[in-house]
C-alpha cells in the first residue's frame, strides 16, 4: 500500500515535470494573410509532440493586454488549414505600442508563466517584438504573415502567393472586358509601402505598365508608352497600380494619364478581395514548414528573429535587419515589362 508521502512525492515530480514543458504562446498582428492558420496549426500540433504547451492570444499585441490567452489542443486548430484570415483574429495596438504597454504585456508573459512568444505578421509585428525584447527575458521568434511581402529575410512571405494569385484572377477578368472594348485600364493593387505585388501580377499579365512606390513615376513617360501601345495596334492596356505610388492612387493617376491622352481612361481598385480566400498550396506548405521550423528553434535554444526560407533553406534573421534591409527586387524582370507587353 502507499503512503501518503509517496502520493505527494509523484504529484510533486508530476507538477515538475509539467513545469519544465515549455510555454509557447502565439499570436497574429496586423494586416491577416492566407497562410497565417497553416502556420498556427503547425505551431501547435508540432509543438505538443514535442511536449510544450500552446497557448493561442486572439486579437494580437492587444490580445496579451486584455488577457485574451487560451491553451490550445490539436483539435482546437482542426479544419483552418484550408481557411483565410486567422483563427486567433489579429489587431493593431495603440497601447502596445507604447512603452507602458509593452512592460504591462511583459508582466502579464510573466505571470502566465510564458517562456516563449511566436507572433506572425509583417515589419509592424518584428518592430513589436523587437520592441517587447527590451522589457521581457521570454524567447521570442517571428513568422512573416503579410500579403505585400515586403520583409527582408525570406524570399516569400506568408499570403502573398495567395494574394498575386486573386489578384491575378481579377485581372483576367478586367482584360477580356477592356479587349471587348478596346480600353485603358489602370487597376490598383494593394502595397502601401511595397510594389512586391503589383510586380508579380503586373509581369503574370501582360500589363503595359507597373507603377510602384519603389521606383519614380513619370506621368509623361506613361503617356507616352500608352500612345507607342496604341500605335503597335495593341486592343487594350492594362497599367498596375500599387497602393502606395508616390504619385498617388489608380484614381489620381487615372485622372492625369486621361487629361495627357485625352481619353477616358478607367480605373478598378480590386482592394481587399487580394487579402482573402483559400490559401494555395505554396502559402499553406509554407506556413507549415515556418510553423513547425519555428518550435524547432525555439527548442533548440535559438530566436531573437524571423524565421525565413531563402534560396530553400530555412534561417532565422535578426528582428531589425527584417525592416531596415532593403528586400532585393527582381530588377531584371522589371526592366523587361516594356519588351514583354510587345
Ligand atoms: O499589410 C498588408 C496590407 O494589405 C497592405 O497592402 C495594405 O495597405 C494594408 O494592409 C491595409 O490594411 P488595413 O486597411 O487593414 O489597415
Amino acid at each position: 500500500m502507499r503512503s501518503h508521502f509517496d502520493i505527494d512525492a509523484q504529484l510533486f515530480l508530476f507538477q515538475n515535470a509539467l513545469r519544465s514543458r515549455m510555454r509557447v504562446a502565439v499570436l497574429t498582428s496586423g494586416g491577416d494573410s492566407p497562410g497565417m492558420n497553416a502556420a498556427i496549426r503547425a505551431i501547435t500540433r508540432v509543438g505538443i509532440r514535442r511536449n510544450c504547451q500552446i497557448y493561442g492570444i486572439f486579437g494580437g499585441f492587444q490580445g496579451i493586454l486584455d488577457e485574451q490567452m487560451h491553451e490550445l489542443n490539436s483539435r482546437s486548430v482542426s479544419r483552418i488549414l484550408h481557411r483565410g484570415g486567422t483563427f486567433l483574429t489579429t489587431g493593431r495596438s495603440e497601447e502596445f505600442r507604447t512603452d507602458e504597454g509593452q512592460i504591462k504585456a511583459a508582466k502579464i508573459l510573466d505571470e502566465r508563466k510564458i517562456d516563449a512568444l511566436l507572433a506572425i505578421g509583417g515589419d509592424g509585428t518584428m518592430r513589436g517584438l523587437a520592441a517587447l525584447s527590451k522589457h521581457w527575458k521570454g524567447k521570442l521568434i517571428g513568422l512573416p504573415g503579410t500579403i505585400d511581402n515586403d520583409l527582408y529575410g525570406t524570399d516569400y512571405t506568408i499570403g502573398f502567393d495567395t494574394a498575386v494569385n486573386n489578384a491575378l484572377e481579377a485581372l483576367d477578368k478586367i482584360r477580356d472586358t477592356a479587349q471587348a472594348f478596346q480600353r485603358i485600364f489602370l487597376v490598383e493593387v494593394m502595397g502601401r509601402h511595397s510594389g512586391f505585388i503589383a510586380v508579380h501580377v503586373g509581369i503574370a499579365t501582360g500589363a503595359s505598365a507597373i507603377l510602384i512606390p519603389e521606383t519614380p513615376t513619370k506621368i509623361d513617360e506613361l503617356a507616352q508608352r500608352v500612345i507607342e501601345a496604341r500605335e503597335k495596334a495593341k486592343s487594350s492596356v492594362l497599367i498596375v497600380v500599387a497602393e502606395g505610388d508616390e504619385l498617388g492612387d489608380a484614381s489620381v493617376i487615372g485622372k492625369e494619364l486621361s487629361d495627357r491622352l485625352g481619353e477616358k481612361c478607367r480605373v478598378s481598385v480590386l482592394g481587399y478581395i487580394q487579402r482573402g480566400g483559400s490559401p494555395s498550396h505554396f502559402d499553406r506548405i509554407l506556413g507549415t514548414r515556418l510553423g513547425a521550423f519555428a518550435v524547432e528553434c525555439l527548442l533548440g535554444g535559438r530566436d531573437g528573429g524571423l524565421v525565413g526560407e531563402i534560396g530553400g533553406k530555412l534561417v532565422l534573421t535578426p528582428f531589425e535587419e527584417t525592416w531596415s534591409k532593403p528586400k532585393p527586387f527582381d530588377e531584371w524582370m522589371m526592366g523587361l515589362v516594356d519588351e514583354l507587353s510587345g
